[in-house]
């Protein structure tokens, strides 16, 4: 996820394009760029860092101008540096563009242009579309038709803004990521959404896939597959204040309404008709992997569990480690056994510990983290991106479900090498999660289910197979941002001991996945046995009786582990109400920090 910004008027343009990328730095702020037209050239000032470090350089390096586009990245291809920093340009300097999404073809385009004699100067998908308007330009093509014709020639997602030198328009696109237009008074505005202008204007047309637009500094027109389309203007009434969030009153909720397209992120290119590839890892010899330990904490962890079970249903030597844990034992490890260290924000110190000590034990290291540029992206040999962007919240919730679809990716990445016939992980319900993630999120059943039990002072989870790690990370999204005891258990233990402790006044929640879903009724009978009342997260059209559950949340009906994946979707629901309920801090809540970066 990145942020995009524009603006074209009859008056300068670059303060709000400054103010724009601030709105703008929730989606990204590892580096930023603003590009602005002159009447017989392009300014362009980039750096790697943040966004205020930028607006200082850019006040005192570039001149005003009446276009100007701008950008705010969070790395997918390329580490955070000055040259991969938006905008790009091309051979010629010419063309400027700032890009959202992924180019999935890029590479090939990359070698096309270069075997045309095109030079690049950054790791980025996006600079392939300066240097195929610049082909274009140079081929003859009218400004409009080159961009045009550039465009037809990416396959992926992108929203692109893009400057032209000698042209007095702006030019954009939009295919599988966010793009708005602000009509204001005497100047147009383009945004990865609309909070980037909201200071300047309230109308705003929301394009869709597959339009391309250009605007003058004082008109502008929307086409469609070669077709001029109209787009209704809608009004917003958001203040500023509000605008980062957006429609939704904290960061966490956003997050997790985020869902669908950061797991579309995940997989994007690397789900092929001929298996998994995963680009980065081209140099990881998966052949060589006899065995698998993951080092992790907290949500991590339970993404972390949930990836080795799937490892183990198909015969790959898998353990996972609590990261917090690892230094005072570690586990024997050379370099056949691959440490796989998880971790969102890459700077948990405990994670890094633990990979230190594997890494210079002989184990081959890999880092799955959503920072590029993080530490432990440099601590270990390889590093594979989640790309679910920046999540604000403390609160871990898209990048737990962009883990466990990076960690679905890699384990069927480490299974394909063996070349054995153990049956794989569904894929074709893998490719669906996106949508079956969307239609969970539309569900009101979680708001309604957590407001009647928020009074509750003790939670019980309940799950088994990939039922049992989401239970755990039901518990811990609730405890952390409701301040509730809350606790999950394999639904086989309860028996064991747990047991001891439920009373009427402690609220179940069981998790069924479709598989097995016989033993973890026998275990909800148990509970409510002893008076506990029960919630259950069922998949739709199950056999399960519901009359037998006091409340239920549904997911669509897919395959087992992806319902389980699903139903996680439902907990993070019920503990955002629940604490919402409650009155809690929900995105920063008490003691607790988005990186900890102490052991
Ligand atoms: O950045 P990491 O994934 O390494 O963070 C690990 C834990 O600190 C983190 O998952 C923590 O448990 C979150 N607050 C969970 O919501």
């Amino acid at each position: 996820m990145c942020g995009i910004i524009a603006a074209i008027g009859t008056e300068p343009v670059l303060a709000s394009v400054l103010r724009g990328l601030q709105n703008l730095e929730y989606r990204g702020y590892d580096s930023a760029g603003v590009a602005v037209g002159l009447d017989d050239s392009l300014a362009v000032c980039k750096r790697a860092g943040q966004i205020s470090a930028l607006v200082d350089d850019v006040r005192a390096e570039l001149p005003d101008g009446t276009r100007a586009i701008g950008h705010t990245r969070w790395s997918t291809h390329g580490p955070p540096t000055d040259a991969n920093a938006h905008p790009h340009t091309d051979c010629t300097g010419r063309v400027a563009v700032v890009h959202n999404g992924i180019i999935e073809n890029h590479e090939v385009l990359k070698a096309d242009l270069r075997d045309h004699g095109h030079r690049f100067t950054s790791d980025t998908d996006t600079e392939v579309v300066a240097h195929l308007v610049e082909q274009c330009l140079e081929a003859g093509d009218e400004t409009g038709v080159a961009v045009r014709q550039a465009i037809d020639r990416l396959a992926g997602s992108y929203a692109v803004a893009i400057l032209v030198d000698g042209d007095d328009r702006v030019f954009a696109a939009r295919n599988g990521s966010p793009l708005a237009l602000g009509v204001g008074a005497d100047t147009f505005y383009l945004g990865s959404d609309a909070p980037a202008f909201v200071e300047y204007t309230d109308e705003v047309v929301y394009l869709e896939d597959g339009d391309l637009v250009t605007l003058s500094p004082t008109s502008f027109e929307v086409s469609n597959d070669g077709q001029l389309v109209t787009r209704p203007a809608e009004t917003i009434d958001w203040t500023p204040g509000d605008a980062r969030k957006g429609a939704y009153d904290h960061f966490m909720l956003k997050e997790i309404h985020e869902q669908p397209s950061a797991i579309e992120q995940t997989i994007r290119g690397r789900l092929t008709d001929d298996g998994v590839r995963l680009e980065e890892l081209e140099a990881l010899d998966f052949g060589a992997v006899e065995a698998v330990h993951f080092v992790a904490c907290g949500t991590s962890y339970h993404a972390s569990l949930y990836c080795e079970q799937l490892l183990r249903e198909r015969g790959v030597d898998a353990q996972t480690f609590l990261a917090s844990e690892y230094s005072g034992s570690p586990p024997p490890v050379d370099e056949r056994v691959l440490t796989v260290a998880v971790t969102q924000s890459g700077e948990t110190a405990d994670t890094l510990e633990a990979v230190r000590i594997a890494r210079a034990e002989g184990a081959t290291t890999l880092a799955v983290t959503n920072v590029v540029g993080s530490t432990v992206t440099r601590a270990c040999d390889h590093h594979l991106l989640i790309r679910a962007g920046p999540e604000i919240g403390v609160a871990a919730t898209k990048t737990f479900t962009s883990q466990i679809t990076a960690l679905v990716l890699l384990a069927e990445r480490i299974v394909q090498d063996r070349g054995t016939d153990i049956q794989g992980y569904p894929l074709d319900e893998l490719a669906a999660l996106s949508d079956n993630a969307a239609r969970t999120l539309e569900s009101p059943q979680a708001e309604a289910v957590a407001r009647r039990y928020a009074d509750a002072d003790s939670f019980f989870f309940i799950g088994r197979g990939p039922c049992y790690p989401v239970a755990l990370e039901g518990a811990l999204k609730l405890k952390e941002i409701s301040y509730e005891h809350a606790e999950g258990f394999p639904a086989g233990e309860l028996k064991h001991g747990p047991l001891a402790l439920v009373t009427p006044q402690t609220p179940v929640i069981a998790l069924f996945s479709g598989e097995n879903d016989r033993n973890t009724l026998s275990n909800v009978r148990e509970v409510q046995a002893r008076g506990a009342p029960v919630i259950g997260v069922v998949p739709e059209g199950s056999d399960l009786v519901y009359e037998d559950f006091d409340d239920v949340l549904t997911v669509p009906d897919t395959a087992p582990e992806l319902t389980a994946v699903l139903g996680n979707l439902q907990l993070q629901l019920f503990a955002y109400h629940v604490a919402d309920a409650l009155d809690r801090a929900i995105d920063k809540p008490r003691n607790l920090a988005k990186s900890v970066t102490v052991e």
